[in-house]
Formats: C-alpha cells, structure tokens, sequence
C-alpha cells in the first residue's frame, strides 16, 4: 500500500456527518410528501406479504397436511361452504396462530377435514397465492419507480442549486477549480443525497438494533455469552476507529482522481483540435492512462481497506463464535440451567439441551453475520459521507464579489465611468493592477494601450465586477459600481471578449444570445455595425444558418464581428471591445470603428487593440505599463510628449520592432 497525499480535510467525525445529514433536510422535505407515501406503501406491502405467509403457513400445515377445519374467514376468503368450517366445538376454533404453535408440539389433533377437501384447500391457496404473488410483483416495480421518481427529484434539486452557486462563485474560483473536478461535484457527488436516508440512517441503524436483540437473547442463554460479546465489542469498535478514518481518506482520493480523469476527459474534447494539430495523441493518451490508473489505483486501496477491516472483523467474531459453541456445547453435555431460561417467555428453553444449543448457536453466527454486513454498510456510509462533503463543499463556497445590501439605479445618463486608485492581484503579493486611476468620457472611445499582460483586460473585468478590486473603486458618474445591482451593472455593459464565445445555433440566435426580445431587425442593424451583415447574408441560410459547436465553420475574423455585433445589439451605454477586431483586416476595421463611432455617441466605449491605426483615431488612448495608467491624451498630445512612452511604442510599431522592447526598458 502507497501513503498518498491526504486531500487535506480534517476527516468527518459522527458530529460532522451528522450535520452533513442534517443539511440534505431542505432537499428531502419538498418530497415529504412522497417520501412518506413511499414509507407507507412499503409497510403496507410488507405487512400484506406477512400476513399471506403466515396465513398461508396455517392453512399449509395445519389445514392441508393436518386436516384441521378452517377459521370462519379463512373460509370466506378461499370461497368455501360450511363444511369446512367446525362449528359447535368452541376448543378447537382459536385463531390460527394458536393453532400452529401447538400443532409443533402435538401430533393428536384430530383430523376433520376429508382428503377431497383437503385437496381443495390447497388448489384455491395455491390460485390466491399466484394472486397475491402477481399483485406483489407488479405493485413492488411499481414502488420501485416512484422510490427512483422520488430519489430524482432530490437530486435534481442538489443540482440545480449546485450549478446556480456555482455560476454566482467568482471568476477566482473558477480560475482555481478544476472543470472536471466541479462538474464530477455535481454530477456524481451529488448523487450520494438520495442514499443518505436509506444508507446513513435506516441501515446501519437496523443493523445495530438487530445486533442488539441477538445480544440480549445470547445472554438470556447464559450471561457469560453476552460478557463474551461485550469483551469482543472492544478490539471490534478499535477496528472501526483505525480503518474507519483510512476508509473515508481513500474514498476521497477515489472521489477525488476520478474528478480528475473527468478533467483530463474534458480538457481532451474541448483541445481536440490542438491535439490533432501537434500529433499529440499518443501523449495525451499517455496521460489519460497515467490518471485512468491512479483512479483504479484509488478504487483498489478503498476496497482493500474495505477488506482488511472485514477479514479482521470476521476473525475475530469467528474466534469469538469458536469459544462460544465450545462453551455452549459444555453446557449442553452438563445439562446446565440457562440463564433466565423458561422465565422469560421469549426463550423456552429451561435447560441445556440440543434445542437450546441450536437456537443459541444459531443466534451466535448470525450475530457474525451481521457483524460482517455492518462493515460493509459502514463503508459505503463512509463513501457516502465523503461524496455528500465533496458536493456542500461547492454550496459552501462564498461569491468574493457580492452584491450590497441596499443597491442603487444605474445612473442615467451616463457621464463618464472612472477608476480611481484602483489596485488588484489575482494571486495576493503579486499585483496586476497598482493605483490605476482613468477616466472615460460618454461620447467619446478610449483606447487602452499597453504591452500583453500588462494588465487591459483585467482592468475591464473589473468595471464589470468579475473580481472585485483590492483598493480604490471604480465609479459610473459618482456612484461606486459596487452600490450597484449585480444584474443592473451587468446589463448596462455589453464586452466583446478576447475570446469570443459563440454558440452551436443559429447566427441569429448568436448575435441576440445576451438580448431577450430583439427583433430580426434590431439583429441586422447589430450586424451592420459590426460589418457583419455581409458575410452572412452571403451564407447559405443567412441569419438562419446553423453554427458549428463554438461557431466552428466560421473565420476567426467573422467570429469576432458576431462577437462584436451581440455586444452592439444589447445597446448598452457602456461598451468594451477586448481585441475583437485583431483578426480583421485594416480596412474592415477602420469600418467598424467609424460605424461605432457613430454608434457610441452618448456612450463610453472602451477599445483594447494593438493595431495603432486604430488607436490613433481614439479620442484618448491610456496607456498601461506596470500596472499603472503612464500616459493619458490623445494620439497627438501623447506624440508631444518628448520621450513618452506611447511614443516609444508608436515607433517601435512603425519600425516593425517587437513592443515588447520598445515600451520598456
Ligand atoms: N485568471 C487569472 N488568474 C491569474 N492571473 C491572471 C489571470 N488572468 C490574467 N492574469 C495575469 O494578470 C496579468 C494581466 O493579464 P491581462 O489579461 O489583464 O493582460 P492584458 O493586458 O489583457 O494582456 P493581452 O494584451 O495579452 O490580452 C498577466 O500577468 C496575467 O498572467
Ligand atoms: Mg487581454
């Protein structure tokens, strides 16, 4: 066995399990209802078969083979006529249970019904019996599926909530996470909540009643039977104590690397064309083995524990077992009193004889049975645990960004948006973002200028509150955007990103993807904005076509101005292009640049490019250079300036030198 890493949870303890069940209470009791239906049903069901057994088993043995006249109702039941029934002699006429404890022990009874008759009773049994036997099946599938309906609807509502605290956690934990880890949460851990009832709470409890019951009826036998299972009970609960913690550390690094070939799965679909591209198969095969392995590996060592803590159990019940028969077999040969024995109603046996040794040895290994099971049902409540943590771990997770309590309107009409000393680190010690202070004005597109990584579109997340800033604020006219509603701010900015998200539908329904109601109008006015419309009205369908899974079969550059155009769409007063129009050509656009000027008139929009041509016509170009706003004005006020910065960049760009080089030093 391989000691591995411990995934760093202090381990869940009978008090912390017992909140983890406490906490799936809001998603059972929607279902109560159902659930106790379903409860209901099941003891109906359990009696109903009960009952036909026992009656079943009197009308066997004591009507059939015994000849012995029926109960009035029993008579009744099976449709037959009075003959069958002995009227006049009340001794004889007790209820059935009476009779099939006595016929066990007396022979003599006599017997009333005819060998016909006899006949006949078993026929209409055995007819009521197919009866009931069809019923019972057909109603148990029946309860089968509303026990799994029910199991659903609890689960769907994890999930659910799971996914939607998940799209509300900030994008730092999103950066943290791990895709397949988040979705095998909600996906597989989640799942676990349907079997809490029946596997964390019903089970083991009947379990240990059961045992408790035998334990009592072993030491009505003889005392020293149950100070012999008290002594046993020692070194067993010290076994549970050792494995128990082993087995939950293991079903959470079985958890854990199964989510992480869920990642690795994932990240194979979504790269699939990288892949392809640098002939990588064979080492992504390699690794997709590697975790594939360490997943199996994980499952082996969780059953592995499984089993040494039941060999070990199992031992030592045996041996336990093992002196026990001896002592009770010694007994026997005595003829020792029981304890209790013919006292208490429960157990007949006055003495020690070979009834008493069955019955009690009987008792004994059923009692190791039950032990053996416990392990196994132990364990699986330990797995169950563990998946029921992993899946409260994601509802735990606050949002950093978080609304205010009391929220204002966005402001009307928009003057300018500005950041005033704003600071931010994505990774704490290591700031992208030092005292950032810029102002954008409505009417008017700022070009945000910089070297790659220095920081543009981390400014623009935080306008849009992704992450909030560690310092300073970010204020629309003179309100702080974190006074804002959420959803208002977010609504009153459309960003075209970097990267550009499309959707496998069609390019209408791309393009009013963020705009509920938008007219086939309003689509294509957004598309001539963004000089879309030509390049769609040039393909098959049109608006209608059909897009690939991430707008595959488009141009990189076409992509961008669908990106471009559903940001216009949402006619927003705040408007953020991050590099979308990198891929187009000059001339396309110095087109939509001129098309959004026009556009933009009572707007602030916000412009990340490198292409200088573009930058030039911005009315005020800031320019970022280690985390910090150096140089601000317009393209000509910046060129004034003697040895500016933007300058420096201007001319590296002129002379085709790499920025990098040019706007440092
Ligand atoms: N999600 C993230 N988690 C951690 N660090 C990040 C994250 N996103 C960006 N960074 C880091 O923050 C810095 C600024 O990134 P940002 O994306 O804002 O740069 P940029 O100016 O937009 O660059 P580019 O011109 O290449 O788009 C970079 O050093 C980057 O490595
Ligand atoms: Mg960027």
């Amino acid at each position: 066995m391989t000691e591995e890493v411990d995934e760093g949870s202090p381990g869940l303890t009978l008090k912390t399990t017992g909140k983890l069940i406490l906490r799936t209470w809001p998603y059972y009791r929607p279902q109560l209802k159902h659930v106790i239906t379903f409860l209901l049903l099941n003891m109906f069901m359990g009696a109903l078969l009960g009952g036909a057994t026992f009656v079943g088993y009197d009308l066997l043995n004591n009507k059939v083979f015994l000849g012995k006249s029926l109960q009035p109702l029993q008579a009744v039941i099976l449709g037959l006529d009075e003959s069958y029934v002995q009227t006049g002699e009340p001794g004889d006429a007790g209820p059935g249970a009476g009779q099939a404890q006595e016929n066990s022990g007396t022979e003599s009874a006599d017997v009333f019904l005819s060998d016909d008759q006899r006949r006949t009773v078993l026929y209409r049994m055995l007819v009521w019996g197919a009866v009931i036997g069809v019923m019972l099946m057909a109603s148990l599938s029946g309860v089968y599926y509303y026990m799994v309906w029910i199991q659903q609807r609890i689960n769907q509502h994890l999930r659910v909530t799971m996914l939607e605290r998940a799209e509300n956690l900030s994008l730092k934990f999103h950066d943290q996470a791990q895709t397949g880890d988040a979705i095998y949460r909600v996906y597989q851990d989640s799942a676990t909540i349907t079997n809490v009832l029946l596997e964390l709470i019903t089970r083991p409890m009947r379990m240990i009643a059961t045992m408790l019951f035998l334990v009592v009826v072993l030491t009505f036998f003889s005392p020293w039977l149950g100070l012999l299972i008290l002594i046993a009970v020692i070194p067993v609960s010290c076994m549970f104590l050792f494995f128990t913690p082993r087995i939950q550390r293991r079903s959470r690094q079985a958890r854990a690397s199964n989510s992480n070939l869920t990642s690795r799965i994932q990240s194979v679909f979504a790269a699939i064309k990288v892949i392809k591209a640098n002939r990588s198969e064979g080492m992504v095969i390699e690794q997709f083995k590697l975790d594939s392995q360490l997943a199996l590996d994980a499952a082996f060592h969780l059953r592995l524990e499984n089993i040494l803590l039941s060999t070990g159990v199992i031992i030592l019940t045996v041996a336990i077992l093992l002196l026990a028969e001896y002592l009770m077999a010694g007994w026997g040969i005595a003829e020792k009193a029981t304890y209790l024995g013919g006292v208490v109603a429960l157990v007949g046996f006055a003495s020690w004889n070979l009834g008493a040794y069955q019955s009690a040895s009987s008792s004994a290994s059923e009692m190791t049975r039950h032990s053996r099971d416990l392990v196994n049902v132990w364990a699986a409540a330990q797995d169950l645990s563990v998946g029921l943590e992993r899946a409260f771990y994601l509802l735990d997770q606050e949002p950093e960004v978080v609304e205010a309590e009391q929220t204002v309107g966005f402001p009307t009409p928009i003057r300018q948006v500005s950041w005033q000393e704003t600071g931010f680190a994505y990774k704490t010690g290591q700031p992208v973002l030092k005292g950032v202070n810029l102002q954008a004005k409505a009417g008017s597109i700022t070009a945000i200028v910089g070297t790659t990584g220095a920081g543009k579109s981390t400014l623009m997340s935080l306008l849009l509150r992704l992450y909030d800033p560690d310092s300073g604020s970010i204020l629309v006219n003179d309100t702080n955007i974190r006074d804002l509603a959420l959803a208002d701010l977010r609504s009153n900015a459309a960003i075209a990103l970097q990267q550009n998200v499309l959707f496998a539908t069609t390019v209408a329904e791309n393009i009013a993807y963020a705009t509920q109601n938008a007219s086939r109008a309003d689509i294509e006015a957004a598309a001539a904005v963004a000089c879309a419309n030509t390049f769609v009205e040039e393909m098959p369908q049109g608006y209608d076509t059909e897009l690939g899974e991430r707008g595959g079969k488009l141009s990189t550059g076409q992509r961008q101005r669908l990106s471009i155009a559903r940001a216009i769409l949402r006619d927003t007063p705040v408007l953020i292009l991050d590099e979308p129009t990198a891929s187009l050509d000059a001339r396309t656009e110095h087109e939509v640049l001129e098309n959004l000027a026009d556009w933009g008139k009572h707007r602030v929009v916000f412009l990340i490019t490198h292409r200088l041509s573009t930058i030039r016509n911005a009315d005020q170009i800031a320019f970022l250079e280690d985390g910090r706003i150096v140089e601000m004005g317009s393209h000509d006020e910046l060129m004034k300036l003697g040895d500016g910065r933007y300058r420096r960049f201007v001319n590296a760009e002129v002379e085709g030198v790499v920025t990098a080089e040019g706007s440092e030093s």
